[in-house]
């Protein structure tokens, strides 16, 4: 039987669960990620298939994780060893925790590196670096800085400590109050950017960049980047969402509660999208250029707009917040599994996890100079294009591991577990919402997420090939 409450904790209100999961789910990935990939993969088409993911595939797998969590009460490993055994199935179903607290390392491992050039950034706003500056000017400030492994170095280890120090000191304390006002704040901060970019001369173009698809353009690979950037922006398929629902009280509701997080969060990437774009264009900036792109669009607006120097640092003071509590549930599934399984204290389990994900992170300090020893001329979606070690763990979790992780906890919770469990657990009666939450998360999400795996490698071009005549009978 799983506990009635997790020994880690509970939150104390639902309030509590909804600010720390969005402080998880909102973070780099919607200011610093979702502007870059979209840039990258061409735009309004690319959205409207994350946007796709997000409603048809993340919000029931996270659902399925609360729920999980909830139910089960303990680390992410333990929780599936209990509900499986629960539910007269096999104990193996723990690797799939094992699996989500390796994911949590290698996210970790370069969330913290790209988080530590929002602090670095932090310093050069507060300095008035920008002030003033051309498009070259900014862009050499940028590669000057990720050319310099001991700087970037630096910065991975301030904020792995930063994120040590919150997660030795249990998650529900302070990170509430962290969250209920910074978020907020940085809410604002972007509604006031994308206000800047309104009155500039690429706003038109850029919003119909965002939002008119052209699907000519849109290959394979990037359906399967927009489908693990919903895992990745939602926090899911790794336990972390899992976790946080463990210490979530019985009487919350987590159809609501889920609601709330996705629409904050999709909410955010909208809006950064809207104020970045506008700068790429009339700047006449590169859209695919790469993990780079808000460390150039950004502080030139910065450099242009009045009181630039105070924005640009709340900004960036804010990124690193939003980070940070993004940061800490990458770690937390592994710290409460040290603790339950490895009978750690929890700081000592904090330590070893922490300077594990520490040492990976090196990998992707010395990835991102010119010339860097490490580099493979390859990625996984078959383009020939250098890759240092961050793009291939970026691919490897984001793009593999999350949604895989994702499609077993669907499974789980759709298949393993019983109608009535799942049912009193959601609690939303017998009706058409738990009718849809059950078709989407045993049909749907599954068959979706297989999918787009298997196509990359190419292996439903025999069924596709049958339905061509079809396809092109409508195309016509
Ligand atoms: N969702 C966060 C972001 O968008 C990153 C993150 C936090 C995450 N916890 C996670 C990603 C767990 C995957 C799994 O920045």
């Amino acid at each position: 039987m799983p506990p009635k409450t997790s020994v880690h904790g509970t939150w104390s209100t639902r309030w509590a669960f909804i600010l720390a999961a969005t402080g998880s789910a909102v973070g780099l990935g919607n200011i610093w990620k979702f502007p870059y990939i979209t840039g990258e993969n061409g735009g309004g088409a690319f959205v409207l298939v994350y946007l796709f993911c997000i409603a048809l595939i993340g919000i029931p797998i996270m659902m399925s994780e609360i729920m999980l969590g909830r139910r089960g009460r303990q680390s992410p490993v333990n929780t599936m060893h209990t509900l499986a055994i629960e539910s007269g199935h096999h104990p193996a179903w723990k690797y799939l925790g094992i699996m989500g607290v390796l994911a949590g390392f290698l996210i970790l491992s370069y969330y913290s590196v790209i988080a530590g050039w929002a602090l670095e950034y932090l310093t050069k706003a507060s300095s008035g670096d920008f002030a003033g500056q051309t498009p070259d000017g900014i862009k050499t400030l940028f590669s000057n800085f990720i050319d310099d492994p001991k700087h970037l170095l630096l910065w991975h280890t301030i904020f792995m400590v930063m994120t040590f120090i919150v997660v030795a000191r249990g998650v529900r304390g302070g990170l509430e109050v962290a969250v209920k006002f910074l978020m907020p704040a940085l809410l604002v901060l972007l509604i006031i950017l994308v206000g800047y970019s309104m009155n500039t001369n690429g706003f038109g173009e850029a919003v119909e960049y965002l939002f008119k698809p052209d699907f000519s353009s849109l290959g394979w690979g990037s359906v399967l980047t927009a489908m693990g950037h919903a895992f990745f922006t939602l926090s899911l398929g790794m336990g972390a969402i899992m976790v946080y629902g463990s210490y979530l009280p019985k009487d919350a509701s987590i159809s609501k509660t889920t609601f709330t997080i996705a629409a904050a969060d999709t909410g955010v990437a909208l809006l950064a999208g809207l104020a970045i774009f506008p700068l790429v264009i009339a700047n006449n900036l590169e859209a695919g250029s790469g993990p780079g792109l808000i460390f150039v669009t950004l502080p030139l607006a910065f450099g242009q707009m009045p009181y630039g120097t105070l924005f640009g640092s709340l900004f960036f003071l804010l990124l690193s917040f939003a980070a940070w509590t993004s940061a800490i549930s990458l770690l937390e599934p592994a710290v409460t599994w040290l603790v339950e399984n490895k009978n750690m204290k929890r700081v000592t389990a904090t330590m070893t996890a922490g300077i594990t994900t520490w040492a990976v992170g090196i990998l992707t300090v010395f990835s991102f100079q010119d010339g860097s020893p490490i580099k493979f001329p390859f990625n996984f979606v078959g383009e020939k294009k250098e890759n240092g070690i961050f793009d291939l763990l970026d691919i490897l979790t984001a793009n593999i591991m999350l949604p895989v992780g994702g499609i077993l906890i669907a499974v789980f919770a759709g298949w393993i577990m019983s109608r009535e469990a799942s049912r009193d657990e959601l609690e939303m009666g017998e009706g058409n919402a738990y009718k849809t939450w059950r078709v989407l998360t045993r049909f749907i999400a599954p068959a979706l997420v297989c999918i787009v795996i298997l196509q990359l490698f190419g292996l439903l071009d025999p069924i596709f090939a049958l339905f061509a005549p079809i396809i092109d009978l409508f195309s016509k």
